[in-house]
Order: C-alpha cells, then sequence, then structure tokens
C-alpha cells in the first residue's frame, strides 16, 4: 500500500474516472446482469461526459485512488436530501450525504484501500457538517455487504436501482456519524 495516493478529482480527471468506473461496474453485477443493460448503464451513468457533470455539481465530490499512476479505485459522494420518497423516509438523520460510488479493482480488494476511500468520503462528510452517511447496494453483493457492514452502515430500508432496462433489489444503508465525534 506504499505506493498508493488519493486524490480529490477536478474535471480533467473526468476521463480517467470513467475508464475505471467502466472497469468495475461489471464486479457489483448480478451474474445474470445482461451486456445490454451494463453497456446501457456504462453510456448513461458512467461516460466521460458523466464524470464532468457530477464533477460540476454542487454538493458533488469524488477521489480517485492512484497506485504509483495507475488507477485503481474511486469514491463519489453526494451532499443533500435524497431525491428519491422512499429513501428519504428510510434514512434517519440529517443532514446526510449519499456514497453514491465506491468501486475497487479487484487486484487491490482486501488491501484496505476500500476503506481509506471510505475514511477520505467521511471526513470530508463530516466537514460538511453530515450526521449520516447513506448508501444502496445490491443485496446479492455479499462482500460489498460485508465491507459495509464492518464499516458500520445498518440496514435501514431497500431500493430499486435500474441497470439499462432492468431492475436490481439494493438495499439501503446508513452509518450515524455521531458515534464518531
Ligand atoms: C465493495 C468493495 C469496495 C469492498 O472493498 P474490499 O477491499 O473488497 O473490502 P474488504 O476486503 O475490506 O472487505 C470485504 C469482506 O468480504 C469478505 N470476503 C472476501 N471474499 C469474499 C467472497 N468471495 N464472498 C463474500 N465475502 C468475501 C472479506 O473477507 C472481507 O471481510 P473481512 O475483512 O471480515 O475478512 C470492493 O469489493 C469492490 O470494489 N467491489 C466491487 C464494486 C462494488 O461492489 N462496489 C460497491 C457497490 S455499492
Amino acid at each position: 500500500m506504499a505506493s498508493i495516493s488519493i486524490q480529490r478529482c477536478v474535471i480533467a480527471d473526468a476521463d480517467a474516472l470513467s475508464s475505471l468506473a467502466v472497469a468495475t461496474f461489471p464486479l457489483a453485477c448480478l451474474p445474470d446482469t445482461t451486456p445490454a443493460d451494463m453497456d446501457a448503464f456504462c453510456r448513461e451513468k458512467l461516460s466521460s461526459d458523466a464524470f464532468r457533470a457530477y464533477l460540476g455539481t454542487p454538493g458533488c465530490a469524488l477521489w480517485i485512488a492512484l497506485d504509483n499512476t495507475i488507477p485503481v479505485g474511486y469514491v463519489m459522494s453526494v451532499f443533500g436530501e435524497p431525491s428519491d420518497p422512499d429513501i428519504a423516509g428510510a434514512v434517519k438523520s440529517r443532514p446526510t450525504t449519499e456514497i453514491s460510488k465506491l468501486y475497487v479493482l479487484d487486484s487491490h480488494h482486501g488491501t484496505g484501500l476500500a476503506a481509506q476511500l471510505l475514511a477520505t468520503a467521511v471526513a470530508d462528510a463530516l466537514d460538511s457538517g453530515a450526521a449520516s452517511l447513506w448508501l444502496g447496494v445490491g443485496q446479492d453483493n455479499i462482500r460489498a455487504n460485508l465491507f459495509y457492514e464492518k464499516s458500520g452502515f445498518v440496514v435501514v430500508g431497500t431500493r430499486k436501482f435500474q441497470v439499462g432496462d432492468s431492475f436490481e433489489s439494493d438495499f439501503v444503508r446508513e452509518k450515524n456519524l455521531h458515534s464518531l465525534v
């Protein structure tokens, strides 16, 4: 891990973020997610233009992890009220920040990098005054659920998450940040 650095992203990082996001998105998909649905999601939500838009959105922040100069992971957070009323009803503490994306190349799973990326987003959320973090994670994504559980995110609800023309079942998890301070 000595060669790892984590950097706050700027607009110029959009192409690198898109390449990394497209490479890592399949790791979070169900075995029966179709290539067509994955391609559609990558085109709509993970393109360079999409990341330029995220980077230009107030309240949205991204960090990329580099192993030497190679991108190996990223995290994206969004400060503010959840737009989905079901999620707004499930998440208990306010103000809140969404961990919208947290992806690490499988070569770097189990290294502590995901925890470092999450800690970076937690520190920023605390600086923003957030009282909690929330996220959606596939109910069948066992590894990610174990990671979030041990990181203090408890299940507070469910949601449907659209990938192309399909809908996947997510847990909504929340972490209360007051226990840290
Ligand atoms: C989710 C993610 C960021 C977590 O990072 P990570 O480095 O894998 O996390 P960790 O290794 O610290 O924790 C995962 C836990 O699952 C366990 N695990 C390992 N292999 C597993 C497997 N095949 N099945 C289930 N659990 C497994 C690990 O042992 C570990 O628990 P432990 O620390 O108690 O031993 C990373 O796996 C990832 O990028 N996955 C693909 C993208 C994704 O799903 N992102 C989340 C979308 S919401």
